[in-house]
Formats: structure tokens, sequence, C-alpha cells
């Protein structure tokens, strides 16, 4: 095991140290990788001697983990259609005012560009280092990248937790996995099986998930989620007001004036995608895209701010349906852990030893909502920018490509207590500060208030009508 561990340490320092990162690769929101977001895995990086034992069970108290529950993020992926459009339309404006340079210098002789030589140079490095090679099929697949992201993922996990991932529950198929039907879902949980497989030295590999869109997406189905804020721009008005709020503005300008555009014609939307395809080139290609030069740290901040004021509002604490939606996900996970560890008469059957479920974003972040955590004293909003730089909600911290939120169940002596990981890093329940792995009994007492209630019907007040095309794309 300790081979395995080394060796995927090995492979990780042969792929990243190759990279040339840029410096505000932290903070490409939900685009960021998981090895430029993750403390643990950089962590892991760092030290490949590192004591890999993840669980931190009370010392003197003999406990040993029965069951592991992961919900997990689809790895890297392509742009979604949206997204690519958006590419488009910014490489198409860029060509558009090149060409009318070109035409008008060869009207009127090379001095009267002079002005924007700078803003020149940009633009022509930027065209010719770089070609739309984005196409609409492309539409959120999951990338090679992300499917290593997953592949390595489970191969971690097979090591931190042998007795739940090991060769025993993978040759006897008793590891559980849901997903999400959504492509890149889907190829995320077959990657994930091959990173188990490959850890136990089992082949051929026999996929065995299911798909479940009533856990993973709920909120697709939930009507008043939908109404009320997916498709509701007042329930948004704080990002909306950001979009054209003075930081914003502010970097508009200078990136405009960098490639020499007309100020009206780079829109908020336009500079996103400007400032996405740096991060989908680097979690794709591995590479730094010349569009990377365009920012600074301190734009990317900004960037950063204006995807989180949008999760914040759309996916987490902004409105209270954000998180009821993802109720059925957080009565699933209780049920399971509740089978898990129970006393059992010798002839019932055994519980799983682990349950995986692979969702998106939007899966995640209303999970961790409902559990009380990375909410913070004020609310982010259109104005607080600078007040918020030391907030707990930043979605590149939280749900980076392959993020993960992990619960461990451990039979212990004075009964059984779980632990909680979020991206392989150990957390506390808001509730019970003092102990990274409390009680079970303790835990339940302390989410009463949902496990009894958190009711999807009737927080979601019936079922989203029509065969609506979400825009629902992390
Ligand atoms: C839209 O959002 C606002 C603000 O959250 C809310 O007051 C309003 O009721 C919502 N509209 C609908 C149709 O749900």
């Amino acid at each position: 095991m300790l081979f395995v561990v080394t060796s995927v340490v090995f492979a990780l320092l042969a792929t990243t140290t190759a990279v040339d990162v840029p410096d505000f690769a932290a903070h490409f929101c939900s685009k960021t990788r998981y090895e430029d977001s993750s403390a643990a895995y950089r962590s892991l990086l760092a030290d490949s001697d590192a004591d890999r034992s993840l669980l931190r069970a009370p010392s003197g108290e003999r406990c040993s983990p029965v069951h592991l529950t992961a919900l997990v993020r689809h790895g890297s992926r392509y742009p979604t259609v949206k997204n690519i459009r958006a590419i488009r339309q910014l490489s198409d404006l860029l060509r558009r005012e090149r060409e009318r340079r070109d035409g008008r210098q060869v009207r009127s002789g090379p001095e009267e560009g002079e002005r924007d030589q700078d803003s020149d140079t940009w633009m022509r490095d930027v065209l010719s280092r770089w070609d739309m090679w984005y196409t609409d099929d492309m539409d959120g697949q999951l990338a090679a990248k992300g499917r290593e992201d997953l592949r390595q993922l489970a191969t971690r996990l097979a090591a931190a937790f042998p007795s739940m991932l090991g060769e025993e529950s993978v040759r006897g198929g008793r590891v559980r996995l849901l997903t999400s039907s959504k492509h890149r879902c889907i190829s995320s949980v077959e990657a994930f099986q091959d990173g188990l497989h490959l850890a136990a030295n089992v082949t051929p590999v026999h996929y065995r998930h299911q798909v479940d869109d009533g856990l993973l997406r709920a909120f697709d189905g939930c009507r008043d989620y939908v109404e009320g804020v997916e498709k509701n721009r007042t329930a948004l008005a704080e990002v909306h007001k950001f979009k054209r709020g003075p930081e914003m503005a502010a970097l508009r300008k200078k990136v405009a004036g960098k490639l020499g555009l007309p100020l009206h014609d780079l829109t908020p939307d336009l500079l996103e995608a400007a400032f996405f395809l740096c991060s989908y080139e680097l979690a794709i290609k591995s590479l730094r895209s010349p569009w990377c030069f365009l920012f600074d740290t301190h734009d990317a901040k900004v960037m950063e701010y204006k995807c989180d004021l949008k999760l914040f509002w759309k996916r987490a604490h902004g409105h209270a349906i954000n998180l009821l939606a993802s109720c059925p996900l957080f009565h699933h996970v209780f049920r399971t852990l509740d089978k898990a560890g129970w006393p059992r008469r010798a002839s019932d059957a055994p519980p799983d030893p682990a349950s995986i479920l692979i969702g998106h974003a939007e899966t995640l972040l209303p999970f961790l909502g409902l559990l009380g955590l990375y909410k913070d004293e004020t609310s982010p909003t259109a104005d607080n920018y600078h007040a918020q730089h030391g907030r707990r909600f930043r979605s590149s911290q939280l749900v980076p490509y392959a993020a993960n939120v992990l619960l461990v169940l451990l039979d212990c002596a004075r009964g059984p207590r779980l632990q909680l990981l979020v991206n392989e890093a150990p957390v506390r329940f808001p509730a019970l500060p003092d102990d990274d792995a409390p009680l079970y009994r303790d835990v339940r007492a302390a989410y009463r208030h949902l496990l009894d209630g958190c009711d999807y019907a009737e927080a979601c007040g019936g079922a989203a009508t029509g065969g609506r095309t979400p825009n629902t794309e992390l």
C-alpha cells in the first residue's frame, strides 16, 4: 500500500511540475483544479512521507472505520455550450477588431496606430498563439484530465480506507455507486471505479453504478427553487449589481485597454469568458493559455468574488430553498449512516462498507450548507467585496474539480463516531467544535431539526413543470 501511495505522489509530482501554473490558479472558482485548491492535496505533494492517516479518533479510544460515504464532484471538464458560445463571441470580436485595424493601417500608413501599439501587441500575441478550438459538442464533457482526477482520488481513498474500499469490497461488489445522469458524472463514476480496481489489482472492471437524479439533482424537480431562484433575476440581484459595480468596471477597463477593444464591446460576460479560458486551458490541456496574461491575482480575486456571489445566492446559504431542495440527499446520507452504524443480528446482511455519490458543485454546496458549514457572519453582497477577503464561503476551496465530502463512520469503544472531511482534510461539525470525530448520536442530535424536518415536498411546493433545460452547468 505504501508503494501505491508513493507512486501516486510521484505521478502527481511529474504532472504538476511540468505545468507553468498561473499565480492565481487557486482563484478559478468551481473551475479550479483540485491540486491548486486543496490544502490536503498540497501537503501530500509537499511531503510524500507525510502520515496519510486521515482519521482523527480520540486518542486512547479504540476505533475502526466501518463505513465511508463520499459525495464527489465530477473531474475537470470542457466548457458547456453556453460558455463555448461566449468564448466564440470573444474570439470573433478580437479578430474583427484586428481586421479593422489592419484595414486602417493599409489606408493611412503605419504611424496612425502608434497610440494603440501596446494593445496591438497584446491582441496580436493572443491571436497568434491561440486558436478557437472549442466546438459545441464538447458541451461539458469530462476531459481526459478529469478522468485522471477521479482515478487518482479513488486510488488515494482506497489507500486511506483499505477496509472499506480495498480488494475485498471491490471484488465483492460491495461499494455502492450512485451518479447524476450528466455525461461528465457518468464518465467520472467510471473513472472512479477504474481507480478502485487498479488499486485493488482487480481486472477486468465491471461497472456497477446506478443513475439517481432524484438524489443528486433534486433541485431540478423543486418548483419553488426553479421559479423562485433559478429563473428569478431578483433572487440574484447582488450578482447583477456586482457585474455593473466599480470593481468589475475597473477590471473591464483594464482588460479592454490591454486588448484595444472598445469598453462597451467587452461585456462582463465576455470578460468572464476570457478569464475562464485561462482556467479551462490549464485544467484541460495543462498549459498556460495566452489569455492568462490579461489578469493578475488582484483581478482574479474580483472574478472569483463574482462567481462566489452567484454560487452563494443560487446554490448555498443565500436563500433557504437552495438548501432545502437537497433534503432528499441529506436524508439518504443519514439513512445510510444509520444502517451502517446500528447493531445487527448475525443473520442480517452486512451494510455496504462504502457509498459513493457522484454529482456536481450544485450537489455538494447545498449539502455543506445543510450541515451549516462555510456560513459567514455577513452575507457577500455587491457592496462588501473588500470586507469579504477572509470569507469562509470560497468556491475555489470548496468545489474545485473532483471536490469531495467524506463521512467516515467509526466503530469505537464508546459507540459509533462520525468524522467529516472536505477535500480530504478533517473538518468539524459547527455544532460540535471540540471534536474531530464526535459520537454519531451527538451528530444526529445536532441535526435533529433536519432529520425530523427538511421536508422537500413542503419546501418545494410541488414538482417543477415543463421540459425545461435548466441552466445548471457546474
Ligand atoms: C424572486 O426573488 C425575490 C427575492 O428573493 C423574492 O422576493 C420573490 O418572491 C421571487 N419571485 C418569485 C416569483 O418567486
